[in-house]
């Protein structure tokens, strides 16, 4: 059986894209990438998307009444389309109750940082200034909080001596790039989602 992935970003997409590839490449056997949903009309992803014929459901928030009224639009998306598990891939926004009630367990989360270590926006500039010997890259399921839920996998990224943020930057994306499609991998492999497992590499 194929487990069909929705995938949810706003911004670049990198993390789709490299999580599309594996799929394409047979790296995540038994997936299929059956919808991206995406906040930002503008953002650079749609276009990159619509290249590769992937379906995409866009939508403005400004279109809605409220926050429950997206949800609850991006809710039957994800059943009309027999969705089995969530990735948010740079997703901007907190998951409120009316997605996240049917679909706990069964969403996880990218964060270019060891959790709990710099929740939020900007992590990796966030480790950066403060001065850390190592940062890295977390997946996790969501819960209710700011990137607070369960870890499913860690892995550590060093700061060199010569780093630049934007070196650093670059060596975080790149793990993520390779660690989210593993761990997509792992789950895919293990059958019923609605396990908090951590996982070992
Ligand atoms: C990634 O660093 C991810 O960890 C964070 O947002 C960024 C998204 O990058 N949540 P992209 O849109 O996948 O290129």
């Amino acid at each position: 059986m194929t487990l069909r992935l929705a995938v949810f970003a706003s911004g670049h997409g990198s993390n789709l894209l490299a999580l599309h590839d594996a799929i394409q490449d047979g790296r995540i056997p038994g997936a299929e990438l059956a919808l991206v949903v995406c906040d930002h009309p503008a953002a650079p992803v749609v276009s990159k998307v619509r290249e590769r014929k992937l379906p995409i459901f866009v939508f403005n928030s400004k279109d809605f009444p409220g926050k429950a009224d997206y949800e609850q639009t991006i809710h039957e998306q994800l059943t009309e389309n027999g969705i089995g598990l969530i990735v948010l891939a740079g997703y901007l926004r907190l998951i409120g109750p009316t997605l996240l009630k049917p679909w706990e367990g069964r969403i996880i989360n990218l964060h270019p940082s060891l959790l709990p270590k710099f929740p939020g926006k900007d992590a990796i500039k966030q480790a950066w200034k403060a001065g850390v010997s190592a940062t890295g890259v977390t997946v996790h399921f969501v819960d209710s909080g700011i990137d607070s839920g369960p870890v499913i996998a860690q892995e550590q990224v060093w700061r060199k001596a010569d780093d630049t943020l934007e070196t650093l930057s670059e060596r975080i994306h790149q793990t993520e790039h390779r660690l989210l499609p593993e761990v997509v991998r792992a789950l895919v492999a293990r059958g019923p989602l609605r396990v908090w497992e951590k996982i070992r590499f």
